[in-house]
């Protein structure tokens, strides 16, 4: 981990409220693994904000945001050549496994670490599978670049006008149905997917699923736990521990208390 100040060399918008920022940087290009975030001190905010590493490519590294409250705010008016203040990679990523199919779920801007993942996986022969969920068709994002990258892509929306009506917990549910091969699951969203998705997961020991967390974050080293999460092996730091934690760590009391 290390604070750099980074000068941005891109910054454009991709969807209504949602920005692609990407720098260059040596350091965090070789050091970071999917799932791993970086925290970003924005001008005129006092805390850092935790983005996901989202792309690297080259020594190219790729943020992308939505807009939220005021740090983001401020953010997306960064411009060309301005200077980001960075601390990172931190925290635990996704872990790679051996066996299986692969199957990614992103709520939202969930999206955001599963790209990185993604790539990294494209050079198992395992099928590979991602589920992009939305609450309408105009805020899925990615569809394109996962099928160049050779992922079988299902599309859900809450309201229907896109794909699956429903939610990635219900379209999962379809998929694996008939499933008895080990399956590997890479998620990232809010904690009620987490919570539906466990409650598919638990039953079925052939899956192993790995969540990304999105908590409050106050220095994002573990220091001052703010983010703290109950798990079956305590309180763990998701800046520290996580934010990438296994299902298996979250028993039915550790599930309720989220
Ligand atoms: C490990 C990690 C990785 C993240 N990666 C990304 C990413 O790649 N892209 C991205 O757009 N966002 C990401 N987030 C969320 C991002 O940090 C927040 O959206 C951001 O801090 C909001 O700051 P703000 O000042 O704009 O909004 P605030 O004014 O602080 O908050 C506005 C609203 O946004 C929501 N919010 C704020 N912070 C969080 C949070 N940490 N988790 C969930 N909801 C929050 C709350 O509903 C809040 O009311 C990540 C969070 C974590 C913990
Ligand atoms: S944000 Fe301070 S300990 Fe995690």
């Amino acid at each position: 981990m290390r604070l750099l100040k980074v000068k941005i060399n891109n910054i454009r918008q991709i969807k209504k409220d949602v920005y692609l920022i990407s720098f260059v940087s040596n350091y965090i290009a070789k050091k970071a693994h999917p799932g791993q975030f970086l925290h970003i001190k924005i001008k005129d905010t006092l805390l850092r904000r935790p983005f996901s590493i989202h792309n690297v490519d080259g020594k190219n590294i790729y943020v992308l945001f939505k807009i939220k409250g005021i740090a983001t705010r401020r953010l997306a008016n960064y411009k060309k050549g301005e200077l980001l203040d960075v601390l990172g990679p931190l925290g635990k990523g996704f872990s790679f496994k051996g066996k299986g199919k692969y199957i990614l779920i992103a709520g939202g801007m969930g999206v955001a670490p599963l790209y990185f993942l993604g790539k990294r996986l494209i050079s198992q022969d395992f099928l590979k599978i991602v589920i992009l969920g939305a609450r309408t068709k105009k805020e899925i994002l990615y569809d394109k670049e996962f099928k160049d990258l050779g992922y079988r892509v299902f599309v859900t929306t809450e309201d229907g006008s896109r794909g699956f009506k429903g939610r990635v917990d219900e379209q999962l549910k379809e998929l694996i149905d008939y499933e008895r091969e080990p399956l590997n699951l890479y998620a990232c969203g809010p904690k009620g997917m987490f919570k539906s998705l466990a409650l598919i997961v638990k039953e079925k020991s052939f899956i192993d699923m790995e969540f990304s967390f999105e908590q409050f974050m106050g220095c994002g080293i573990g220091v001052c736990c703010a983010c703290v999460i109950l798990t079956n092996q305590g309180y763990k730091k998701v800046c520290k521990d996580g934010p990438v934690f296994n299902l298996k760590n979250f028993d039915q009391n550790a599930l309720d208390m989220l």
